[in-house]
């Protein structure tokens, strides 16, 4: 087994994650989410902070508890991921979008509980879309290194290198979530890197392991691109 790296080498960087689902209210005892349990943000918060960076976790409701020496800053709709993460991406060198955020919203939250209609067998519900967190980042200047995630069951490399050309981002993490045994829920995971390089953009395949594993790995490459823009 691989020894988990005690290299200080994220020492004065400062670092913001957002993670897990939002959940997006429909009345005051109902909402919209989705199955995120927010594993893999937590594992890159719990590394980024043992290799010495300052890191603010933004999170959705997870019951996962802070790792240690990082800040969590506990939030539920994606409208209240957005206020927190632009707030903190002000103050960071590098923001890491982990978050699965709900991508709608319903157009209005009732007052007071929905009440099942006696006339109709059927329901519709208005939704809005939400914000795009990681590309409203993106859109500042100046702006942290941007890195993003990718969730997809089909045509991974196409659509993750989409989202990361149309977003803005630095470098994407795409995961292909159709695997068993992999990415939502799951303790392993595996990992397509993106990033543009110059004209073009570069790739880095990460084989299934521990999310613990693939976090160091993550941050490996995200240091080294931030050196190079640094540079
Ligand atoms: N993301 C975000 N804000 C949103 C939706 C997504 O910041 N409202 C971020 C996620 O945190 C992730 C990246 O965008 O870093 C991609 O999320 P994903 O759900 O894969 O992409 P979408 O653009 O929402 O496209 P779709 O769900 O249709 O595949
Ligand atoms: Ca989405």
């Amino acid at each position: 087994l691989a020894e988990a790296p005690v290299v200080r080498d994220a020492e004065a960087l400062r670092v913001t994650i957002t993670a897990g689902p939002t959940r997006e209210a429909l009345d005051p005892v109902r909402y919209l989410s989705n199955h995120s349990s927010g594993k893999m943000g937590y594992a890159l918060a719990e590394a980024w902070a043992r290799r010495g960076a300052q890191v603010r976790l933004i999170s959705g409701p997870v019951t996962l508890a802070a790792p240690t020496n990082v800040e969590r800053v506990d939030v539920t709709s994606a409208s209240e991921m957005l206020s927190a993460a632009e707030q903190s991406a002000a103050e960071s060198d590098i923001f890491i979008g982990c978050a699965a955020v709900a991508d709608y919203r319903a157009d209005t939250v009732a007052e007071h509980k929905l009440k099942k209609a006696d006339a109709s067998d059927t329901m519709t519900l208005t939704l809005v879309k939400n914000p795009d967190i990681v590309a409203t980042i993106a859109a500042r200047s100046p702006r942290p290194l941007v890195v993003g995630f990718a969730a997809e069951t089909r045509d991974l490399e196409r659509y993750a290198r989409d989202k990361l050309t149309r977003k803005g981002m630095d470098m994407i993490v795409a995961n292909d979530v159709s695997s068993a045994g992999l990415g939502f829920g799951a303790d392993d995971n595996a990992a397509l890197l993106l990033w543009h390089a110059d004209d073009t953009i570069e790739r880095q395949a990460l084989p299934a392991q521990a999310k613990t594993d693939l976090a160091d790995a993550i941050v490996d490459r995200v240091l080294s691109l931030y050196a190079n823009r640094a540079a």
